[in-house]
């Protein structure tokens, strides 16, 4: 494992949980959870950018309803900083569903249904890169030095 693997993830919070007004919430839960935010942005996606970022699912039932709901509003996009961090907010947002989602995390508060469930993490630390990337272009190139002082 080199000094970037494993250090950072990227989460965005979905329009569900925009439009609900649960940013402040759920960008506390976060840095409580000691992660740092080392970047962050509100945008709306188009359709043609929300096909490539779930590109991963383009031949899942959900996908098109998946592209529509994440182009439909604003999202917040974030890299995130912390050891671990891609499987400790993966524990901190709970399973996919909220009706599997443990007591405390994230999507139990503030989801209510599998296709709304309030934040996407990257589940592997190639896909943090990727995604980080998507968001915050030549990302990886600031990452690579400052990793190195
Ligand atoms: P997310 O972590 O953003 O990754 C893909 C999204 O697809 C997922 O959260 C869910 O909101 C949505 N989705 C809808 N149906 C399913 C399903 N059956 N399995 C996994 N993800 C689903």
């Amino acid at each position: 494992m080199n000094r970037i693997q494993g250090k950072y993830t990227f989460s965005m919070i979905k329009p569900d949980a925009v439009q609900a007004n649960y940013i402040g919430a759920i960008l506390s839960m976060i840095e409580k959870a000691g992660f740092s935010i080392d970047a962050i942005t509100m945008l709306q996606l188009t359709p043609i950018v929300a096909e490539h970022f779930y590109a991963v699912h383009s031949d899942r039932p959900f996908y098109k309803a998946l592209c529509a709901f994440i182009a439909s509003a604003p999202v917040v996009a974030m890299v995130l900083q912390k050891k671990n961090a891609v499987a400790d907010l993966r524990r901190l947002m709970g399973a996919t569903n909220p009706t599997e989602a443990a007591d405390g995390t994230i999507r139990k508060i503030f989801a209510t249904s599998i296709d709304y469930n309030a934040i996407h993490g990257s589940d592997s630390d190639e896909a943090a890169a990727l995604e980080s990337s998507f968001f915050f272009p030549g990302r990886d190139l600031l990452l690579k030095k400052t990793s190195t002082i």
